[in-house]
């Protein structure tokens, strides 16, 4: 039970990067709510049967379904899928939560956020945080690099063609552990002195994809390629994988960003604000070695 004034509200919670966050927070022993749009998911997640947390069900874009889970609560951490109605569901949680009086929002936004950007989620991040700051909430923006957990989507390609397939050209980006991106969250969501301030975080290298494929090779014991496939051929890719017209043009504006080296900085902030040392992508494959390997799914992770 949550008695405690105190209470911290995950949103996102059956996400990649939620679902860590509510363990980390609950580890910490900070009393915590979670919001899930479908009660099942978390109790198949075990999210219900971590000590200190309590699982409410509702939607960020229906204001309606927020009250109970919004009273009481001191800081939440904001996190949707990213989709078309990201932009929409979390300023209307926004709004929503300027009525039930938070203290603080911590907004997990994207490392190119920026309201010029050509990528559209970049542009819905950049106008997120702008409504955050102009909301009278105090707020931090937790800027990500591209997650390493993205690199999942390879595994059926390391499997069965020994290969990454990747529009990148010999462009450099600077990934991210969600690991990492949770425990900053939960530094920021349990800490003092964060209220204001903009954190991009990535890992400590940027890799060209030749570079990430020598290390899969290294630790899987077999040459992993990198096949640098043209734009078309990715777009074709992602259509014939059944991906909506959406996604697929959102993942377009994306790697042109990418191309252009947009997401090829690496930041220091989890070194010099928090004293942590980010995961390398070397530690990433080796801790996810079975997946990498086939031997477990991606999504028993
Ligand atoms: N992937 C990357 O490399 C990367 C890098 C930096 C930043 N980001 C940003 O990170 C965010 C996604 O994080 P993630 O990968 O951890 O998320 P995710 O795995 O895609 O999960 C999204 C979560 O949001 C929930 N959700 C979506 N719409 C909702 C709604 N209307 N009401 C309540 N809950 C809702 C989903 O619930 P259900 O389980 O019900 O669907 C799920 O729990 C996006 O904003 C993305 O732009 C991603």
């Amino acid at each position: 039970m949550d008695n405690s004034r105190n209470i911290i509200l995950v949103t996102g919670a059956t996400g990649t990067t939620g679902r860590e966050i509510v363990r980390k927070l609950s580890e910490s022993g900070a009393h915590v709510r979670v919001l899930v749009r479908d009660i099942a998911k978390a109790q198949a997640l075990s999210l219900d049967s971590l000590p200190h947390v309590t699982v409410f069900e509702g939607d960020l874009g229906n204001s309606e379904s927020l009250g109970p889970v919004l009273s009481r609560v001191d800081k939440a951490m904001l996190i949707s899928s990213s989709n078309p109605e990201m932009e929409d569901v979390q300023i209307n949680f926004i709004e929503t939560a300027k009525k039930f009086n938070l203290n603080h929002i911590v907004k997990l936004s994207g490392i190119i956020a920026d309201i010029n950007s050509p990528f559209r989620y970049a542009r819905m991040h950049a106008e997120i945080e702008r409504r955050l700051e102009n909301s009278g909430i105090s707020f931090t923006h937790l800027r990500a690099g591209e997650f390493m957990q993205s690199y999942f989507r390879q595994v059926p390609n390391i499997i069965e063609r020994d290969s990454l397939f990747l529009p990148m050209e010999n462009q450099r980006i600077a990934s991210i552990d969600v690991y990492d991106v949770a425990e900053v969250a939960v530094r920021i969501l349990t800490g003092m002195g964060h209220k204001g301030n903009v954190y991009p975080v990535t890992g400590t290298e940027a890799l060209t994809i030749y570079e990430v494929a020598e290390k899969f090779s290294a630790v899987l014991g077999r040459k992993i390629n990198y096949v640098n496939i043209s734009p078309e051929d990715a777009n074709k890719a992602r259509r014939d994988a059944g991906m909506s017209e959406y996604t697929v043009d959102a993942l377009d504006e994306l790697f042109a960003e990418r191309r252009k080296g947009k997401e090829s900085k690496v930041y220091y902030t989890m070194q010099n604000v928090f004293g942590l040392r980010p995961t390398s992508f070397d530690e990433f494959i080796i801790r996810n070695l079975p997946v990498f390997k086939g031997d477990l799914p991606v999504f028993k992770m």
